[in-house]
Order: C-alpha cells, then sequence, then structure tokens
C-alpha cells in the first residue's frame, strides 16, 4: 500500500492492490488514514509507553483514557475492575476519576504484581478505592474472588488488558461478562493488534489472534451485548470514530 500526501494540491491519494483512490487532504476520510498510519507508526515507536498518571506509569493511547473517562463520567460506575495492572497507572486513572466523583472503587487483577507496585499503590492517596488481586485473570478461584467482591455493585464496568491472545480474552470475556451491569461495558483493549502485524516489533499472528478476533466472536455468541462505541460527549464537525488502540473494544450490555 502506499499513501501520498500533497499538501499543495491539498490531497491524499490512497494506492492498494494497484487502485488508486483520492481524497481531499482536508477530509474526514483523509484523517482517518493519516490516523490509522500515525497509530501504526507510534506503536511500533512505544509511542504508549510514555505517559503516567498521578506518579505512575500508564501504558494507553492518551484519547483511548479522554473516551474512557467521558463514560466513567456518565455511568458513575460503584466498580471498574480491571485485568492488567503493569505499574498501576491505569489503576489510578479510574480511582482518581471516582474520587473527583465523590464514589467508586477499583478492583485490579494481575498475575504478577511486583512489591514496588502494590507498595506505590497501598501508600497512594487514592489506595482506599483500590484493592489489588494476584493471579491468573482467567483462573476460576480468581474469577470468583472478584464476583464476591463485586456482588450487589451497580453499575459495574470492565476493562481486560492483561494478556491479548485471542484465547486468553475470549476466556475473560466469558467470566468476566456476567459482571457487568445491564447499560454498561466490558472493554477488550488493543484490538489494534488486528492492524499492527507487519509492524515492526508485532508479530505476524496478530493478525488473527488478538482481542477484536475475541471480542466480535463473544458478541455473535451473545444477544446480550453489543459492540458500540460509546457517543461522544462533546462533538462537532465531520469525525465520528475514535482514534483508538481499542477497535471494536466497547462490549455494551443491552439487557
Ligand atoms: C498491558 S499491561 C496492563 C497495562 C495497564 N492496564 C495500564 O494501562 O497501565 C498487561 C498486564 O497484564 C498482566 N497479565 C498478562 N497475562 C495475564 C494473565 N493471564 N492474568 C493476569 N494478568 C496478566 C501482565 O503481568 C501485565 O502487567
Amino acid at each position: 500500500m502506499k499513501i501520498v500526501i500533497d499538501t499543495t494540491a491539498a490531497t491524499l491519494a490512497y494506492v492498494s492492490d494497484g487502485e488508486e483512490t483520492n481524497f481531499g487532504l482536508y477530509t474526514k476520510e483523509a484523517f482517518e488514514e493519516i490516523s490509522r498510519q500515525w497509530v501504526r507508526v507510534g506503536w511500533s515507536l512505544a509511542y504508549y509507553h510514555n505517559f503516567s498518571w498521578f506518579g505512575l506509569p500508564i501504558l494507553q493511547l492518551p484519547e483511548d483514557l479522554l473516551r474512557l473517562q467521558e463514560v466513567i463520567y456518565r455511568l458513575r460506575p460503584e466498580v471498574i475492575v480491571e485485568t492488567g495492572v503493569y505499574q498501576g497507572g491505569s489503576l489510578l486513572f479510574h480511582a482518581s476519576l471516582m474520587e473527583a466523583l465523590g464514589a467508586g472503587r477499583v478492583i485490579g487483577i494481575d498475575r504478577e504484581i511486583p512489591a514496588a507496585v502494590s507498595g506505590a499503590l497501598s501508600s497512594h492517596a487514592l489506595a482506599k478505592r483500590i484493592r489489588l488481586i494476584e493471579g491468573d485473570s482467567a483462573d476460576a478461584a480468581i474469577v470468583a474472588q472478584v464476583a464476591a467482591e463485586v456482588a450487589g455493585a451497580a453499575p459495574v464496568l470492565v476493562i481486560l488488558d492483561s494478556g491479548h491472545s485471542r484465547e486468553h480474552v475470549s476466556r475473560e470475556l466469558e467470566k468476566y461478562a456476567p459482571l457487568v451491569t445491564p447499560g454498561s461495558y466490558i472493554i477488550a483493549t488493543d484490538g489494534i493488534m488486528h492492524d499492527l502485524a507487519d509492524v515492526p516489533r508485532a508479530q505476524p499472528e496478530w493478525a488473527t489472534d488478538n482481542p477484536l478476533t475475541a471480542a466480535r466472536e463473544f458478541a455473535a455468541r451473545h444477544a446480550d451485548f453489543v459492540e458500540e462505541q460509546p457517543a461522544w460527549a462533546n462533538r462537532a464537525g465531520p469525525l465520528t470514530k475514535n482514534v483508538t488502540y481499542w477497535p471494536g473494544a466497547w462490549l455494551k450490555r443491552v439487557r
């Protein structure tokens, strides 16, 4: 594939399989094509490894966090369950919003939570809103522990950001979806892997072995969940799609 951006003529030409498509440079279509390549190039350069939240590293694309914030503000979850803690920044992100909203708690699950991470979280000003559980997120005993902690809470929002293989995300979706309350979401993050297979640092098998495939298969099996990008809280102009690492990630419980 070849993309030619001509800033003088204000055009973007896209050549794929010998076929050329032309857009005006200042159009929604050109923005989406440029964004796609920006996401891919940025991922290869570990763009998302350069952010922190309230003092701890967070591995997310900033736009995904802004969109997540819009949902948390609207939904006001009583509990957010997140699989995949890494160094704790995303748990602090959720907890900081809950602190500002005056209610809510976060449960973070990771197969390995180093003492430095649990120490940083337990001594943080937001510690009272965070609970850590160590273990494989798809393990039945861990899921049962989370379910017991969540029992009776509403709304419940679940974010899956641990292992990203299709198989692991499928198992997580089946096990954590029952915790999600109607109107809320289970988010299978990092489906962008499906579009990174040819990018440096990625793996060719990601074209099919990725969270997006798992999310689509899950939605096809479960009529009570639909894939739906949350509506933007503020909008002007022609753009409609998130610039995201989470394509197809937002599975809304509709009943
Ligand atoms: C992408 S990082 C999480 C990033 C974090 N949510 C953030 O935004 O900063 C993935 C984490 O998932 C954990 N992980 C991988 N496989 C897992 C599994 N099967 N069960 C639990 N945690 C797992 C890893 O240890 C790692 O800390």
